[in-house]
C-alpha cells in the first residue's frame, strides 16, 4: 500500500541480499521509521518486541530471519537451532510455525553451503505468496461487502478488532483488504476501529493505515461495541485471526471474542478473514490446544503516546502496586462465527475441511504417521 505516495510493503529484502527492512510499527502512528535486520538475533527481537506484528507478518519475518541465521551457520544444529529460537518468540500465532517448517524443509536435503540462499529465496517467495493470498481475500469479501451494501441505503458501517491491516501482513492485509477493495470500488464504507488495548493496535495502526488511504472511520474505546451494535450502528464485524483450528475456533487478539457475542445478541454478522497459512489442522478445539501468550504487565500498566513536543513516552496509569495481567489473545467459539473470508471463497464455520481438502489430508497423514512411530 502508499504511504506518502511511495508503494511498500512490511517488510522487503535488502539490494545486498544479506538482510531485510521492515517498518517500526512501536513508532507509529507518530513516525514512520524503517528498520535493517540482518541477523538470526534483529528478527526475533523485531517479533518479541513488536516491531513486527500480526500473525502473517510474523511468519515471512521468521521465514528471513531462519535464512539470515543459515548464513552465519548453515549446518544441521544451527538449521534446529534457529528454528527452536524463532519459534519461542510468540507462541499463539500459526503463520511463524508454519513457515519456518517450510523454509526447513525446503533447505534441510541440500548442501550447508546452498541453505543461506535458498532459505532467504524461499523466504521472499512466501512473501509473494502471502500478498496473493490477501488480495484474493480482499476479492471474496468485497463480495460480502457489496452484498451487505446493496441491502442498506447509505453508508456501510464495519466494525474491526485490532489491527489485520497490510503491516500485519506482507501487503493488503487480510480484515482489511475488503474493505480496501470495497473503498476503491466506490462504495461507502466506514469503519469503527476498536483501539485495541493494552498496545492500541487499533488506534495506532489502523487508524493510520486506513486514514493513509483515505478510508473514513472512527476510533472507538475497546467498550463501546455492544453499544453501538445495540443501536443499529453496525452492519458487519470483520476481523483477523492468529490461528484458527480445523474445527474453526478462532483464536485473535484478545478482546476479539467479546465483541462476537455482542454481534451475536444483535445480529450483527461476524466474519473472520483467514489465510490458509493461518489454519492449525491439528487441532480442533481452540480453547483446550491453543496457547495463549501472556506479554509484559507493565503493557498495561503503562500507556505509550507522543508528548505535546513530538517526543515519543509511556506514562502510567496504574497504581504502581497493582499487580496487572496481559493476556495477548482470546478464543471465539466456532458457533459465534458467521463466516470465513479465505483466498478460496468463503465457508461456513465448519467448511473449512471442503475448502482445503488436501491440508485437512496431510494434517492426518502426519498425525497417523506420527501415532505409527509412538506406538510401542
Ligand atoms: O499481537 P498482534 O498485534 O501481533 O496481534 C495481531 C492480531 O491479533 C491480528 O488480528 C491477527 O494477527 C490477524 S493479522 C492479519
Amino acid at each position: 500500500m502508499k504511504v506518502d505516495g511511495t508503494a511498500y510493503r512490511s517488510i522487503w529484502s535488502e539490494a545486498d541480499g544479506r538482510a531485510v527492512r521492515i517498518i517500526d510499527q512501536t513508532c507509529l502512528p507518530h513516525r514512520f521509521e524503517t528498520v535493517r535486520l540482518e541477523s538470526l538475533e534483529d528478527t526475533a527481537h523485531a517479533i518479541r518486541a513488536m516491531l513486527v506484528r500480526g500473525a502473517p507478518l510474523i511468519g515471512a519475518t521468521g521465514a528471513y530471519g531462519l535464512a539470515l541465521a543459515l548464513f552465519r551457520d548453515p549446518s544441521d544444529a544451527g538449521l534446529e537451532d534457529a528454528w527452536r529460537f524463532l519459534l519461542a518468540t510468540r507462541p499463539t500465532g500459526a503463520n511463524l510455525a508454519w513457515a519456518l517448517e517450510d523454509v526447513a524443509a525446503r533447505v534441510r536435503p541440500l548442501p550447508p553451503a546452498e541453505r543461506a540462499t535458498a532459505a532467504f529465496q524461499r523466504a521472499g517467495a512466501l512473501c509473494d505468496e502471502d500478498v496473493a493470498i490477501n488480495y484474493a481475500i480482499g476479492g471474496h469479501g468485497l463480495e460480502l461487502v457489496r452484498a451487505a451494501a446493496a441491502r442498506k441505503p447509505g453508508r456501510l458501517d464495519i466494525l474491526t478488532h485490532c489491527n489485520a491491516g497490510w503491516l500485519a501482513t506482507v501487503d493488503w492485509g487480510t480484515a482489511l483488504a475488503p474493505i480496501y477493495r470495497a473503498h476503491d470500488d466506490g462504495i461507502e464504507v466506514h469503519v469503527w476501529v476498536d483501539e485495541t488495548r493494552p498496545r492500541n493496535q487499533g488506534a495506532h495502526l489502523t487508524a493510520w493505515e486506513l486514514g493513509r488511504h483515505g478510508v473514513p472511520h472512527t476510533v472507538i474505546v475497546d467498550n463501546a461495541a455492544g453499544h453501538l451494535m445495540q443501536r443499529g450502528l453496525v452492519d458487519l464485524c470483520i476481523v483477523g485471526t492468529d490461528r484458527t483450528t480445523a474445527a474453526g475456533d478462532v483464536c485473535n487478539k484478545i478482546g476479539t471474542y467479546t465483541k462476537a457475542l455482542a454481534a451475536h445478541d444483535n445480529g450483527v454478522p461476524f466474519h473472520v478473514a483467514l489465510p490458509s497459512p493461518t489454519i492449525d489442522w491439528t487441532v480442533s478445539d481452540g480453547l483446550t490446544s491453543i496457547p495463549i501468550e501472556e506479554r509484559d504487565p507493565s503493557e498495561v500498566q503503562r500507556v505509550w503516546g507522543r508528548t505535546e513536543d513530538g517526543t515519543l513516552t509511556s506514562v502510567a496509569v496504574t497504581p504502581p502496586s497493582s499487580a496487572a495481567a496481559n493476556y495477548a489473545f482470546d478464543i471465539t467459539p466456532a458457533w459465534l462465527v458467521t463466516g470465513f473470508i479465505t483466498e478460496r471463497g468463503l465457508a461456513a464455520p465448519d467448511g473449512l475441511g471442503r475448502l482445503f481438502p488436501e491440508y485437512q489430508a496431510a494434517a492426518e497423514q502426519k498425525r497417523t504417521t506420527s501415532h505409527a512411530h509412538h506406538s510401542p
